[in-house]
């Protein structure tokens, strides 16, 4: 008999990321849906952040007590209830009605740090009032820095703990699985536009009765009247900024009293000028596969980087995370936490709060198994005895080095 995954609308009946996906996918619009699912170009990065965790497999102890476990973390000196967090997503608002508030509430309930996307559809002040616990903020540097600046001030003001600068998107990556919903820029074609008609339950939640979301955080950096997302389509790329540098960084740096992340980072030298510039941490990403296609993920070059760093700054990192296992094996190899972006993004869209409760609940479960499985107790205990990168992985490096960075071990474990 073929399996298949369950076909109601319930989040909470929902047993994987994966069935959350496929709920999301039913309810809403296509143009939507591909908004969140789509990588760049020939999406060999998106495929990449998925295949490498089938290239590290668990080596488990076994006869180990591990009636008792802890999956919580100590991060920036307090305590969160998993090893990883939500990711920043922008406009998240497309998904679900004031879907920031429903996701910073499901993290907090959970007692996990959420990030906040600079280009969310609710205002950061009323995210925090509304959903309370530990909100980051993401940033983008804008060419005017003045607006950069009053955002972080704003921030500070409103008691966000750490702000998170991106810096992999000074040029627009293609997602052509986006682009293609489009007549023009921001004019679904008549596919698209029909399919929209047939989700009048998204209607209802999203567009009545204001039309589409808007930009809440950014309508100083926008004409005035333009923070609708056609308006600000064209003035937020003239925002972007090629020109950026680790100056920008350093500036920020000197202007930001918080915790300061530096995320999109890939290569182990540029770990290092973080940690030189007094960044706090560093999330390691190719933006979900959205940016540079064909870059590396970011668990090929974490362990590296843990030891470029050894312990300066928290190395966190992101791509392709939709299982807890997968969130193990990279707390195995050294990371301090994991970001995820489109498990919980999937789940919002699937069901609102309700549906970003469960993805969150379905990783921490499954988080919680897998260590007990393994045969470690406490997800701090982990290290990188308890995985391998399975021969195929190794065979893939051209230099010798194995992609986890720990060579003498894992090639005499397979010579
Ligand atoms: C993103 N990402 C992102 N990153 C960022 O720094 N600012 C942003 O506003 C957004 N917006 C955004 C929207 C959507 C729909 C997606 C899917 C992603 C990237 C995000 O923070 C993260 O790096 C990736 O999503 C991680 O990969 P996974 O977990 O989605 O595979």
């Amino acid at each position: 008999m073929q399996r298949r995954l369950y076909t109601g609308n319930d989040p909470r009946r929902a047993h994987s990321i994966e069935e959350l996906r496929a709920m999301a996918a039913r309810r809403v619009p296509n143009f939507c849906f591909e908004y969140v699912e789509g990588g760049s170009e020939q999406e060999a990065t998106l495929q990449r952040n998925r295949d490498v965790f089938s290239e590290i497999a668990f080596k488990p102890r076994s006869l180990v007590d591990v009636s008792k476990r802890d999956i919580g973390i100590t991060l920036f000196g307090r305590r969160s209830a998993a090893p990883f967090m939500i990711g920043p997503t922008g406009f998240s608002g497309l998904l679900s009605r004031e879907g920031d508030i429903a996701m910073a509430s499901a993290a907090a309930a959970a007692g996990i740090p959420f990030i906040l996307s600079n280009a969310s559809t609710v205002p950061l002040e009323r995210v925090i009032e509304l959903a309370g616990g530990r909100v980051w903020m993401q940033v983008y540097m804008y060419r005017t820095r003045d607006f950069v600046a009053k955002l972080a001030d704003r921030a500070h003001r409103a008691g966000v703990e750490a702000l998170v600068v991106t810096t992999d998107s000074a040029i627009y990556g293609k997602r052509e699985w986006d682009l293609r919903n489009y007549a023009r820029p921001l004019k679904l074609d008549l596919r698209n536009a029909l399919d929209v008609l047939a989700h009048p339950r998204w209607m209802m939640d999203v567009l009545w009765p204001h039309g589409m979301p808007r930009f809440a955080n950014l309508g100083d950096l926008l004409p005035p009247g333009q923070d609708s997302v056609r308006g600000a389509a064209s003035a937020l790329a003239k925002e972007l900024d090629p020109s950026l540098s680790w100056d920008d960084i350093r500036w920020l740096r000197d202007l930001w009293p918080g915790r300061l992340i530096v995320k999109g980072l890939l290569h182990p030298d540029d770990a290092a000028r973080a940690v030189a510039l007094g960044a706090d941490g560093i999330v390691l990403s190719n933006h979900g596969g959205r940016q540079l296609d064909g870059a590396v993920s970011a668990m090929d070059v974490l362990p590296e980087v843990v030891d470029v760093v050894k312990g300066r700054l928290a190395v966190m990192l992101d791509g392709g995370f939709r299982r807890g296992s997968d969130i193990v094996k990279a707390m195995a190899l050294g990371a301090d936490a994991v970001l995820v972006g489109r498990a919980t993004t999937w789940g919002l869209a699937a069901g609102g709060r309700s549906g970003a409760d469960r993805a969150i609940e379905i990783l921490m479960t499954e988080v919680d198994r897998v260590i007990g499985l393994l045969g470690c107790s406490s997800i701090q205990a982990l290290d990188h005895q308890y995985v391998q990168w399975t021969p195929r992985a190794l065979r893939q490096t051209s230099h010798g080095v194995t992609p986890s960075g720990h060579q003498s071990v894992l090639e005499a474990e397979w010579q």
